[in-house]
C-alpha cells in the first residue's frame, strides 16, 4: 500500500492558491492538446503525427503512452538527424511538449488502412498524473506546413 500524502499536500497547496485568489492555475498539471495533424503518408503502412501538449498548471506531467485504433503508435525523439524511440516525454509546468516536423514526433506503424487527407485519426494520450486525453488528429496533405496552413 502506498500513502497518498504527497497528493494531499499538492491538493492543500492548490486549495490555498485558489483561496487567496491568485488565479494562476493549479499546483498540478492542466493539460490541453492543440495543433494536431498527420501529413497523408507516402508509405502504405507507416505515418508520422504531430501535436502540441500545453500545460497551464504549476506542476509537470509526463506523456507516457499514445494509442490509436488505426495501428501501433510510438513516440520518437530526433537529435541531430537520428531518431530514437522514447517511453515518455516531459510536459513541463507552465510549458509545452511539442511534436513537430523534423523534430520529436509520433510514429504510426502497422496501419490497418492508409490515412487519407480529409479524414481524422483518433488518438488517446496517457499521462503519468493527468487523466487520458482523446485527440482527433486531422489528416492533411502530404506536404502540409502548419506555419503556412497548406
Ligand atoms: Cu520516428
Amino acid at each position: 500500500m502506498r500513502r497518498a500524502a504527497p497528493a494531499v499536500t499538492a491538493l492543500a497547496a492548490a486549495l490555498a492558491l485558489a483561496g487567496c485568489g491568485a488565479g494562476e492555475g493549479s499546483a498540478g498539471p492542466e493539460l490541453s492538446v492543440s495543433a494536431a495533424y498527420m501529413p497523408q503518408p507516402v508509405a502504405a503502412d507507416m505515418a508520422a503525427g504531430f501535436l502540441t501538449v500545453t500545460n497551464k498548471g504549476g506542476g509537470p506531467d509526463e506523456l507516457t503512452s499514445v494509442s490509436s485504433d488505426i495501428g501501433k503508435v510510438t513516440m520518437h525523439s530526433t537529435t541531430g538527424g537520428a531518431m530514437a524511440e522514447r517511453a515518455s516525454f516531459e510536459v513541463p509546468a507552465h510549458g509545452r511538449l511539442v511534436f513537430r516536423s523534423g523534430a520529436d514526433h509520433l510514429m504510426f506503424e502497422q496501419l490497418k488502412e492508409r490515412p487519407r487527407q480529409g479524414r481524422t485519426v483518433t488518438l488517446k494520450l496517457g499521462f503519468a498524473k493527468s487523466g487520458p486525453l482523446t485527440v482527433e488528429m486531422p489528416v492533411r496533405s502530404a506536404t502540409y506546413n502548419p506555419s503556412t496552413g497548406h
